[in-house]
């Protein structure tokens, strides 16, 4: 019997995507999406790990799903409980323990298993954690044209998974698992598929993207580089992006890609997390401050009107005012476009969680909002550097106001454009006119097509 289900989303754009294809997948057995989980006979909650306040997060939206679901058994209807993404795999039937409403719990390798655990219909939780068993990929329907649209002309495509870097503050590589890439040809029919419903750019995404190593057609190991120069390539596809990166994968290829590929976007988020040697080497990055500084110089020679955007962690354990200090430093020297920065959070089973030189909590929130001021000091620097420029805006939606609509700039600025004399999925030239706290505006310039 057809049901309505419910996703919610957290965390990373890996869970974005993940959602969607578990939509995809439930629509494709006759069943319905509804944005209101009060009449969702399947609640899912896709949840992240990476902190302690986003696992803890899952566990009081489970206290309100919990409710909705004894509102509807009183009323006659059943709802299934599901636990998906990174808590789910990193706690397992403990969270079942926690709340007992909870029906299945499901990892991110396994949710191609989820119509087989719905129609199971057990009183007992299921819990299906196995990481990387099947390809989970090949099982998963293409997306309908309809869906895609809904979801506008920017997609993520997932080419890889998991990481074997094993930073000692991060999670991911035991709720993601081990590195995998996805063959080409699958990435190929997923972004064939997308552009022939209307979306005009796409994101490379993956845990450790830039580790990629897929399986060309030719039967050769293929490498990011080589794989967005050739996605580049697809008729429709406009625009490139790819997320996340470590350093220690910049190869020359893919730099070069920055300098040969025009679809490329000039934008790199490459987390640096530190900018303390001793910290870095604390946190097995695998590489110091010397080594991020060359690959952020290759790449402005490669390309240099590319736009940088960073991770960072403050406090980790045994971190000095010096060592602070120097992370203030290499921001300094770098400068960002836009960046993401936050507290340790010691979490369970990694090894920095076992340290004995914690920092205070104080001392934490000290040094992030310095930080942010400083990094928000340059990404307000960086958004008004571009008032009187001229930058390709790929239009993605109507913006609040009648008349307006609303697009992205090469480096993932928002831009509104007042008078609505472009449609969604044009590609145009702005001539951006003003920069507010988190937005440019901007006139169309007539008569040009975009570069
Ligand atoms: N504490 C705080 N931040 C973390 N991140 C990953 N693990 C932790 C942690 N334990 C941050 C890193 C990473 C981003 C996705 O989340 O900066 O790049
Ligand atoms: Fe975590 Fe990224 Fe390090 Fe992998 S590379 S362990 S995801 S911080």
């Amino acid at each position: 019997m057809p049901k309505r289900f419910f996703v919610k989303s957290y965390g990373c754009q890996m869970n974005v995507y993940d959602s969607a294809r578990m939509g995809d997948l439930l629509r494709s057995g006759g069943h319905v999406e509804t944005s209101d989980p009060a009449k969702a006979d399947i609640v899912i909650l896709n949840t992240c790990h990476i902190r302690e306040r986003a696992t803890e997060k899952i566990f009081s939206e489970l206290g309100r799903v919990r409710e909705i679901k004894s509102e509807r058994a009183a009323q006659g209807h059943k709802t299934q409980i599901v636990v998906a993404g990174c808590v789910a795999q990193a706690e397992g039937a403990e969270i079942v323990a926690r709340q007992a409403a909870v029906d299945i719990v499901v990892g991110p390798q396994a949710y191609h298993q989820l119509p087989a655990l719905l129609e199971r219909g057990n009183s007992l939780p299921t819990v299906a954690l196995d990481l990387a068993a099947a390809d989970k990929f090949a099982q998963l329907p293409l997306p309908e044209r309809a869906d895609i649209r809904a979801r506008g002309v920017c997609a993520f495509v997932t080419v890889q998974e998991g990481c074997d870097k094993f930073c000692a503050f991060c999670v991911v590589p035991y709720t993601r698992g081990t590195e995998i890439s996805r063959p080409v040809s699958a990435v190929f029919s997923e972004i064939e598929n997308l552009v022939a419903s209307g979306v005009r750019e796409v994101t490379l995404i993956g845990q450790n993207v830039n580790a990629y190593h897929g399986v060309g057609p030719d039967g050769r190991t293929w490498t990011l580089g080589r794989l967005l120069s050739r996605v580049a390539k697809v008729t429709g596809v406009k625009r490139l992006r790819y997320t996340t990166s470590h350093p220690l994968d910049m190869d020359d290829e893919l730099i070069e890609a920055h300098r040969d590929v025009p679809a490329l976007m000039p934008y790199l988020h490459l987390p640096v997390q530190s900018g303390s040697d001793r910290i870095l080497a604390r946190m097995n990055r695998r590489h110091d401050v010397k080594a991020y500084l060359r690959i952020i110089d290759k790449i402005r020679k490669s390309r240099p009107d590319i736009a940088l955007s960073s991770d960072f962690i403050v406090g980790f354990p045994g971190e000095t005012d010096e060592n602070f200090e120097a992370t203030l430093a290499l921001v300094r020297e770098v400068g960002f476009a836009s960046s993401f920065s936050f507290k340790y959070s010691a979490r369970p089973g990694t090894p920095s969680a076992q340290a004995t030189d914690q920092i205070d909590d104080q001392v934490k929130s000290e040094r992030l909002a310095i930080l942010q001021e400083l990094l928000e000091e340059q990404r307000q620097a960086f958004n008004q550097a571009t008032v009187g420029r001229e930058l390709d805006v790929l239009f993605e939606k109507p913006g609040r106001h009648p008349g307006q609509i609303v697009g992205k700039s090469p480096y993932l600025q928002a831009v509104h454009v007042e008078r609505r004399v472009a449609t969604i999925g044009d590609l145009c030239p702005v001539l951006i006119t003003s920069a507010g706290p988190n937005s440019l505006a901007g006139r169309l310039v007539e008569g040009k097509a975009a570069a």
